[in-house]
């Protein structure tokens, strides 16, 4: 494997609305990092996007990306259900890996893929990149240093009908192809699924990122109308009480955060639609102080600052917050433990689940 030193060559797999709205431009921000390669199977968008970004080589298979010696790491910026191949594909070129979240739809698949990642002196990182978001980040170090023994944590995750009103004003409009590689059965066929793969993954990684492990989830599902709600009553493995809250779409503004009470202090988060990169509005409260403590950090462009994170894990070991292919697959185990859950009525401990598609 080559050893990259002061940038990371970077190819982006896919062109579509993800790389167009946070990739493409990540790889122009971060420090560190050179857009080396885009890959689409639409020449089209590849060319397009390849050409106004800069990127030195332009490709339509990702098979010819990977065989490039100059290439040191790829974001899989694709549809759900290719990134455990992709993510094995680079792998098994020698190539440093950021996958999408979540990090797939197959268990046994995921499962495999760290296997691999087991034998081989390279790194894989989830995007889960709220974990980038200063305002978490801080609510983190604080759970850390400053809350006690927590008790309780209380998470919350509702879209909004009102979303995409919102974020067409502050997104550009995605350019589209026919030629786009798309899955066999559309993402948005079973709105179910898609939810829970699209935003409960996030739920749950902030979960885990501020409580730690999942020990077990008892979860009950209703639909109304077309809005989805599960309500999951959750226990983490550090004993402390959860209540996670995955709702879409809720007829009011986007609503996302977190309560978390320790014996030390609490903390609380109000988070904003990623959209429109703004550091979550975090309060931590001390005991000690007396005193309520908020950041205003305004780095909070998540995607620029997950890759800087990758780039310095692997120029130079730097410790990275970043969600590992641990954290990926327990947050599929936990998606599932909690379909599984809503279906049997009963608790499902995540970590029990070996194999299943989501
Ligand atoms: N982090 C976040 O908050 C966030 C937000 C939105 C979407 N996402 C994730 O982004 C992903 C979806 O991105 P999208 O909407 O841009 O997907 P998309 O399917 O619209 O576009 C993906 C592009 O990849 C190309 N592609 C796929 N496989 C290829 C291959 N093997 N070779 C060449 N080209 C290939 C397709 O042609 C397509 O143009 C999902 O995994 C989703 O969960 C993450």
């Amino acid at each position: 494997m080559k050893k990259p030193d002061t940038f990371l060559q970077i190819g982006i797999l896919g062109c579509g609305p993800i790389a167009q709205f946070a990739h493409l431009e990540a790889c122009r921000k971060a420090e560190r990092i050179k857009l080396y390669a885009v890959c689409d199977q639409s020449e089209q968008l590849a060319r397009k996007m390849g050409r106004f970004y800069d990127a030195l080589k332009i490709f339509t298979e990702y098979e010819e990306m990977l065989a490039d010696p100059a290439l040191d790491a790829v974001i899989i910026a694709t549809s759900d259900a290719f990134h455990l191949s992709a993510a094995m594909q680079a792998l098994q070129a020698d190539k440093h890996v950021l996958v999408e979240k979540p990090l797939g739809t197959d268990l046994s698949q995921a499962f495999a893929l760290r296997e691999e990642l087991k034998h081989r002196g390279l790194h894989l990182q989830v995007g889960h990149m709220k974990r980038f978001d200063p305002g978490i980040a801080y609510a983190r170090e604080f759970v850390e240093t400053g809350l006690g023994e927590m008790v309780a944590y209380k998470g919350w995750y509702a879209d909004s009908t009102h979303r995409y009103d919102m974020t067409d004003s502050t997104q550009p409009i995605p350019y589209t192809s026919t030629k786009a590689r798309k899955p066999a059965v559309d993402p948005k066929a079973d709105l179910k699924r898609y939810f829970m793969l699209a935003h409960g993954c996030h739920l749950l990684d902030t979960a885990r990122f501020l409580a730690g492990p999942i020990r077990s989830v008892h979860a009950r599902y209703t639909i109304k109308d077309n809005m989805h709600s599960w309500f999951v009553d959750t226990v983490f493995e550090n004993g402390a009480n959860g209540h996670l809250d995955l709702t879409v779409a809720v007829r009011m503004d986007w609503h996302e955060g977190f309560q978390i009470y320790g014996t030390r202090g609490s903390t609380l988060g109000n988070i904003f639609n990623p959209w429109y990169f703004k550091t979550s509005e975090v309060r931590c409260f001390s005991e000690d102080t007396g005193e309520f403590r908020q950041i205003l950090d305004n780095k909070a462009h998540f995607f620029k600052n997950q890759l800087e994170a990758f780039a310095g894990s692997i120029l130079d070991g730097s410790k990275n917050p970043g969600a590992d292919i641990s954290d990926g697959i327990a947050s599929l185990q936990a998606m599932q433990a909690i379909h599984l859950s809503v279906e049997r009525g009963e608790p499902v401990e995540p970590n029990s689940i070996r194999e299943g598609m989501l």
